[in-house]
């Protein structure tokens, strides 16, 4: 569990953006792949399609135009960025990290750039980075980006697995505010436990690509569904009452909850659970799938689009993900960026008075 920082500045998010390729995979496509249907997949998961990134699309690709759109919604440009956090499972490749190369290609030339490895919770790990850094006065600006370009490591011959998953990439720009505004809380944990439940087993150093792993397919996920079904669901409600109770808010006070979306069953369930009216839950499965790290900064930057996201609300942000990894965050919505004082004043002022 993670405890609120004695921070001497709150953070909060002030702009947002995402990108999703255009190429889109159907349930009908699936019919024609794999023994599945339509129907199966619409009432197991509320999945009916997802975006694949296009061959010379790498994730790096997808996190730049996200990036972008997310700096210019803060009114931001990428001198202004310290620290680029990526949260993905896709990188490019292992070395360079995914950010550093997001860095050369938004021309973010002052940033410290770094990948962080956390399934479909990523985005809340990122957020706990970002309030950290940001509360202890290490930067001002954060740009944290979830994505994945999934349809890479999916193998299209396991219905299991491959009808899930999709493509895409949400960003999130983080800044200082006062204590007590923007992120409220965050809780995360972890159970390496139940690392194979979901897991992709060769590429890393314990089993390394060689002619053998690709031919027993090690690349890609393997996953236990029904096993992490129940896991999820249990985990992602306490996950949010925990952090509802470091928040000192009650459930009722969330005014729009943005779960990770794996499972329509598994939003629905959690939602019940919380006793969360639906018009309050954020649900776009049916259009992307479960595109892990980046579903959450996806679904932000559509309903802050649609002006659903109101200043002083209470948005409330769950995830599960492979790890196991599961957390949540209360955050009190603030001015948009364009209407805030500028950051760097409101940062100036608060490290002179910490120090
Ligand atoms: N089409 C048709 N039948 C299928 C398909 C398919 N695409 N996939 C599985 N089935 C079959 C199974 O083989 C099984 O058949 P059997 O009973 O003859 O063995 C039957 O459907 C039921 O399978 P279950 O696994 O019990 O199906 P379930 O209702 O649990 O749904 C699902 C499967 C969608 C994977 C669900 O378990 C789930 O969403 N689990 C959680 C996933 C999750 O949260 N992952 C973590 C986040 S993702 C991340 O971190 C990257």
């Amino acid at each position: 569990m993670t405890r609120p920082p004695d921070a001497l500045r709150g953070a909060t998010i002030t702009g947002t953006g995402m990108y999703v390729p255009e190429r889109v995979l159907t349930n009908q496509d699936f019919e024609r792949m794999v023994d599945t249907s339509n129907q199966w997949i619409l009432e197991r998961t509320g999945i009916r399609e997802r975006r694949i990134a296009a061959p010379d699309q790498a994730s790096s690709d997808l996190a730049v135009i996200a990036a972008r759109r997310a700096l210019e919604s803060a009114g931001l440009t990428p001198d202004d960025v310290d620290q680029i956090v990526i949260v993905t499972t896709t990188p490019d490749r292992y070395l360079p990290s995914c950010a550093c190369t997001v860095q050369a290609k938004l021309g973010a030339r002052r940033a410290a750039a770094y990948d962080v490895f956390a399934a479909c919770t990523g985005f809340l790990y990122g957020l706990s980075i970002a309030r950290g850094v940001i509360g202890t006065g290490q930067a001002d600006t954060v740009l944290l980006i979830g994505v994945e370009t999934l349809s890479r490591i999916v193998d299209y011959s396991d219905r299991n697995t491959c009808v899930l998953f999709g493509d895409g990439a949400g960003a999130a720009v983080i800044q200082p505010c006062a204590p007590g505004d923007g992120i409220l809380a965050i809780s995360i944990q972890s159970d390496g436990v139940l690392g194979d439940v979901l897991e992709i087993p060769a590429g890393g150093s314990r089993l390394p690509a060689s002619a053998e792993t690709v031919a027993a397919r090690g690349h890609y996920i393997k996953m236990r569904g029904r096993e992490l079904f129940k896991i999820a669901v249990r985990a992602m409600e306490d996950s949010l009452r925990n952090a509802l109770e470091l928040s000192e808010l009650p459930v009722d006070e969330i005014d729009v909850l943005i779960p990770h979306q794996a499972n329509r069953r598994i939003i629905d369930a959690v939602r019940q659970r919380l006793g969360t009216p639906p018009d309050k839950v954020v649900v776009n499965i049916e259009r992307y799938g479960n595109t892990s790290s980046a579903s959450i900064p996806i679904s932000l930057d559509e309903v802050v689009r649609e002006g659903r996201v109101k200043p002083g609300d209470h948005v409330g942000f769950v995830a599960f993900g492979g790890g196991a990894t599961w957390g949540a965050s209360i955050a009190r919505w603030t001015q948009p960026a364009r209407l805030r004082p500028a950051p760097a004043v409101q940062a100036a002022a608060t490290r002179g008075a910490g120090a």
